[in-house]
């Protein structure tokens, strides 16, 4: 399909959906607290998606209180919260949404032959009433109502045609169809929605929509056809995060849309240059790291390494790049700042970055952090800030437990050893610790004080930026009975960075008020 001669005023809005606060939090480690994410809605309202999913109003009291602040906080894009079909549900995330200034409740149920008779032990036609009736309650408390058939990639399309029929007739304005499993493959998925559309009597009343996970890394793939076919909205994540092998990535949806616009007879309202933002709010705050070949944010996505490669970019950019790196927001003053850079100089690129400091105390703690890597690190990137900023906040979250500071011995005949000062509920203990190599000793010697029980279950170690000096991110995710977490941090010295991950995990694991989906 060629679409070169539409103007871009004729061309269809692709809706774009994020669900990095609700799927995105499914993935293991990844919950968030209410403040972080109100921080990522308010940046993706600067990204102008259309349609935030703040999280499942039922799921616990921390889903409930973190929809409503999304809800109170969020004023462009419209606020939506999950809802099973059961009427306490719908009822939840309408009480959750109702400070919001746009609102949509997402009903969903399952479709699929196994799903019904497995999962739900119901009918076909007692699914019908139920989706209808939920359908019928979300429209008494907004016009915006999306419905799910949950694993409709494995639905018979007969009984797909029935169901949303009745849903839209019921007052359903979205219908979403969701490759739960992550199974469909383009060449029919694409197609599926077109066959929808088509035969189902009362469509043009509704928008049609696709989520696709990417268990065979097919999610982006997936709804690209499906945008072929008719689909009108994608449910993406923030880097592709999202329950197992996570949803479509946003990032990726629009840019292939925005590339590609010969292929496609529709385009997102989306503000690419705020990508690179996005990205790694998310990833400092979920402490998943975005690998360095992911496409469009990965730190290699605009590096060219063979010298055939560079000499073309040089004498043509478009012999090798089909996007230009500054259009999602990668910019080339990334060296901004130095030791010798005062405190409005260091505001305001935070301001430039889309951080929002909150308090006078804030900004101190991070100027200060920001002066001590500057004396450890000749110059300092985007990226080095985004990490002060987060370190600074885990710091303020940090009321349990502290690393006031440490010290390793290294040898290549003797064991390494760890020597620390820990702050934990406000009693400053010493500890030590041995181990294979230094970061098990440092993670020792923090055991040994915490008297943690805990498993470990994921180390990984990141440059932030280019260089020997640069600043290793570190993730850690621990997990406890059925809990995972995961930690962050970040120094120039990665023993450090591990201890402060390990630390700030643990610190994760004793909060109380983080959203978790436990009473599901
Ligand atoms: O993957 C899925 O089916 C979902 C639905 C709730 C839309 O996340
Ligand atoms: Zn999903």
């Amino acid at each position: 399909m060629s679409t070169q001669t539409i103007s871009p005023a004729e061309r269809d809005r692709l809706i774009i959906f994020d669900t990095t606060l609700r799927d995105g939090e499914q993935s293991p480690g990844a919950s968030m607290t209410r403040d972080e994410k109100v921080r990522i809605a308010k940046a993706l309202e600067r990204l102008k998606v259309d349609v935030i999913e703040a999280g499942f109003a039922i799921a616990s009291v921390g889903d409930f209180e973190s929809v409503k602040a999304v809800a109170e906080a969020v004023n462009e894009s419209t606020v939506c919260s999950l809802a099973r079909t059961s009427p306490g549900d719908i009822e939840r995330a309408a009480e959750a949404l109702a400070p919001a200034q746009r609102r949509r409740i997402h009903t969903f149920i399952a479709t699929s032959p196994i799903h019904m008779q497995h999962k739900l032990r119901m009918e076909p036609d007692a699914v019908i009433e139920a989706a209808v009736g939920a359908v019928k309650l979300a429209r008494k408390f907004t016009d915006d109502v999306e419905f799910s058939p949950e694993d409709a990639g494995r639905s018979e399309e007969d009984f797909l045609c029935r169901i949303l029929e009745a849903v839209i007739d019921a007052g359903a304005t979205t219908i979403n169809i969701p490759d739960t499993v992550g199974y469909t493959l383009p060449e029919t998925f694409g197609p599926l929605i077109g066959k929808l559309i088509q035969r189902i009597p009362n469509s043009d009343k509704a928008v049609f929509s696709v989520h696709c996970h990417n268990d065979l890394g097919l999610a982006v793939a997936n709804s690209l056809s499906a945008v072929q076919h008719g689909a009108r909205q994608v449910e993406c994540t923030i880097n592709g995060l999202g329950e197992r092998a996570g949803n479509a990535a946003l990032e990726e949806v629009v840019m292939a849309v925005r590339t590609r616009q010969d292929q496609f007879d529709c385009d997102t309202g989306v503000n690419t240059r705020e990508i690179m933002t996005c990205s790694r709010l998310v990833s400092g705050i979920t402490g998943f790291p975005v690998q360095p070949n992911k496409a469009v944010v990965g730190a290699n996505a605009f590096a060219h390494e063979s010298g055939i490669h560079q000499d073309g970019v040089i004498k043509a950019r478009e012999t090798y790049e089909i996007m230009r790196a500054e259009d999602v927001g990668w910019t080339d003053e990334r060296i901004v700042l130095g030791k010798h850079s005062g405190r409005a100089a260091f505001r305001q690129r935070l301001t430039e970055l889309g951080i929002t400091i909150k308090s006078d105390a804030e900004l101190n703690a991070a100027f200060t952090r920001f002066k001590a890597l500057a004396d450890r690190k000749h110059v300092i990137y985007d990226e080095d800030l985004q990490m002060v900023v987060s370190e600074t906040r885990h710091d303020e979250l940090a009321e349990h437990l502290k690393l006031v500071e440490m010290q390793v011995t290294s040898h290549s005949t003797q064991k390494p050893v760890c020597q620390m000062t820990l702050q934990i509920d406000g009693q400053v203990v010493e500890t030590t610790g041995e181990g294979g190599g230094p970061v098990e000793a440092a993670f020792n010697a923090i055991k040994a004080a915490t008297k943690t029980d805990n498993e470990l279950v994921l180390y990984s170690v990141n440059n932030v930026t280019p260089g020997s000096d640069a600043q290793g991110e570190v993730t850690v995710r621990l997990k406890k009975g059925g809990r995972i977490v995961n930690g962050l941090g970040a120094h120039t010295d990665i023993i450090i960075a591990s201890a402060r991950a390990y630390v700030h995990a643990l610190n994760r694991l004793e909060a109380p008020e983080r959203s978790t989906h436990k009473t599901l």
